[in-house]
């Protein structure tokens, strides 16, 4: 299984959105890799969260990368509005649109990460296919739409898979590419992910109900040893 070092992105979903700004420097001081930001549309998922605007604010707010998580139709309508507003690195669902292949080379022709996402009930048979045009493949580990539910561990299969893949593509650009996972991770599912071959987790409910986010933060990043 990888070497590589594990990354964390807090979710700002569990975040006081009263005090967004005190909350992404308060990420940003627990040593995070990433602020990932997710944007619901109400229709790929039944809940709403943060707009563009949210996501400039947060820019202005701390330097950390900002890991924008489009659940929404139609992302590729969207993409320069995050971009402009601080976007540095974007992911949209495969199940959200046709034109998967557009929508990555336009993120990447911007100069920004391109990331692409899958449901936990999506196959992932397919998925090499897109592996040149991508910097990271986001694997849902809950149903999308609301923070704090339950880590489904079949997906760890797709994930191991898909890190064998890109294993077996040592040595060529694809195989920096990034595995993320997103949905209950704590420092016990974190370690079921990593060792499927995930290199970067998104923790939301998890982060924000520890008394200290550091010691939370490094916590997570250990769970490969
Ligand atoms: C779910 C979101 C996640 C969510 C993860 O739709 O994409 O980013 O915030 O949060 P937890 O860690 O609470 O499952
Ligand atoms: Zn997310």
């Amino acid at each position: 299984m990888p070497e590589a070092k594990v990354q964390v992105a807090a979710s700002i979903l569990s975040a006081d959105f009263g005090h967004l700004a005190d909350e992404a420097k308060r990420i940003e001081d627990a040593g995070a890799d990433a602020i990932h930001i997710d944007v619901m549309d109400g229709h790929f998922v039944p809940n709403f969260s943060l707009g563009a605007r949210a996501v400039e604010a947060i820019h202005r707010s701390c330097n950390l990368f900002l890991d924008v998580h489009l659940m929404i139709y139609n992302p590729f309508d969207y993409v320069e509005s995050f971009i402009a507003a601080g976007a540095d690195q974007i992911t949209f669902h495969f199940e959200a649109t046709e034109n998967v292949e557009d929508a990555l080379k336009f993120i990447r022709k911007c100069g920004k990460k391109a990331g692409l996402a899958f449901n936990p009930e999506t196959s992932s048979s397919f998925i090499s296919s897109f592996f040149h045009r991508c910097d990271l493949i986001l694997f849902l580990t809950v149903h999308p739409g609301f923070g704090g539910q339950r880590f489904l561990k079949d997906v760890a299969k797709k994930i191991q898979t898909t890190r064998e893949l890109l294993e077996r593509m040592q040595g060529r650009k694809e195989h920096a590419m990034d595995i993320q996972v997103d949905g209950g991770i704590n420092p016990e599912t974190a370690r079921i992910a990593v060792r499927a071959g995930a290199n970067y987790l998104v923790s939301g409910h998890y982060l924000f109900s520890q008394p200290n986010m550091k010691a939370a933060i490094e916590q997570l990043k250990g769970c490969a040893s």
